[in-house]
């Protein structure tokens, strides 16, 4: 029997999750409370049962899973009362909003046995699951700075500022590449257009490691870029979600030293690779990952803890901003 789920928020990114869940379990609830958008959705999903009632939901003991794509101010309350009723969650990104709530999720699901799994689109592409490999392989060498940009001229956000709308994209994909909390995450940023809401920010992280990271996050920018750049001592790779054929390259290119000089550093550049990215949706790949890990596979705690790294990493830019 596949797991029975109930999507909750049928906004712009629900749609997306329900038209997933209908596919790889049994879309049993929906769940806004907008009439319009039950209105719409009970007759795009006959057999699901559509309500403004989030309660009626939770108390379907025959229900296993419920995804929250709520604006995010809501997401802590949901997902807390989603777990207390017994069932495993996940939860648009980021899960809270302050570091504190996530803890607080996050000893709830492991105190009941449920999957508190954030919804981190980015950690299932295909070329972030590359980047990852060459990472964990040693095929970089020792990596040493992490670099983000996330630019375009819109969509001005104004109740959201980029960080939060954009940064938290690049923040989970940076925290997985590394697998690190940052001991500094400072950031800046001006709100040019809308009093209150940054809409450019640029942000700082340094790891006890040493090694550091930089987002750019901006939509007040004349490049449109989704990119991430890892820079090892031994090669160099991008991924560039713009591209349609070559969303990563590697380039064997580091610095180096020459035996026959007094130490000083010499630059090697090598091929350039461009890795077979598979084309599976990576929305695709977050609902499986979610409907396994229900199903007793991979690390479900590791998941939620990740889930915490990245709200606590936000939460340290975040007061740096308004500092
Ligand atoms: N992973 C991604 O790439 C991606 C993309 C877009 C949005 N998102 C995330 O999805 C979430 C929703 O974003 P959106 O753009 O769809 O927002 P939206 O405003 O378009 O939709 C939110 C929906 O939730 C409903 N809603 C609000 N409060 C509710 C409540 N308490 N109970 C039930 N329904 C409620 C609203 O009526 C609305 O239909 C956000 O967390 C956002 O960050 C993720």
């Amino acid at each position: 029997m596949p797991p029975r789920v109930g999507v909750v928020g049928l906004g712009y990114w629900g749609p997306n999750l329900a038209r997933n869940f209908d596919d790889l379990a049994e879309l049993a609830w929906l769940v806004d409370t907008s009439p319009d958008r039950q209105e719409q959705f009970a007759t795009r999903y006959p057999n699901a049962t559509v309500t403004g009632d989030l309660e009626a939901m939770l108390a379907d003991d025959s229900l296993d899973a419920v995804v929250v794509a709520t604006p995010v101010p809501t997401h802590y309350e949901l997902a807390k009362r989603v777990l207390d009723a017994g069932k495993h969650v996940m939860v648009e990104k980021p899960p809270a909003m302050h570091a504190a709530e996530m803890d607080e999720l996050v000893e709830l699901a492991g105190a009941r046995g449920l999957v508190l799994m954030p919804g981190h689109l980015l950690l299932y592409h295909p070329g972030v699951r590359k980047l990852k490999a060459l990472i964990d392989a040693g095929e970089l060498g020792e990596v040493l700075c992490v670099y983000g940009n996330r630019q375009n001229l819109g969509i001005v956000r104004t109740n959201e500022n980029a960080l939060w709308s954009l940064g938290v994209h690049d923040l989970s994909v940076v925290l997985y590449l590394l697998d690190e909390d940052p001991e500094i995450a400072t950031a800046n940023g001006r709100d040019f257009l809308t009093p209150g809401v940054e809409d450019v920010v640029f942000c700082y992280l340094r790891f006890p490691s040493g090694k550091i990271a930089h987002m750019h996050l901006s939509w007040l920018d004349p490049h449109k870029m989704r990119r991430l750049t890892v820079v090892g001592r031994e090669k160099m790779v991008v991924f560039d979600d713009m591209e349609l054929e070559r969303k990563v390259t590697v380039y064997e290119k580091s610095p180096w030293k020459r035996a026959t000089t007094y130490g000083e550093w010499q630059t090697r550049s090598g091929d350039i690779f461009i890795p077979k990215i598979s084309t599976d949706e990576p929305l695709r790949l977050e609902c499986t990952h979610f409907l396994e890990l229900i199903a007793g596979d991979g690390d479900r705690d590791k998941v939620a803890r990740d889930g915490a790294r990245v709200v606590r990493a936000l939460e340290m830019l975040t007061t740096s901003l308004d500092g």
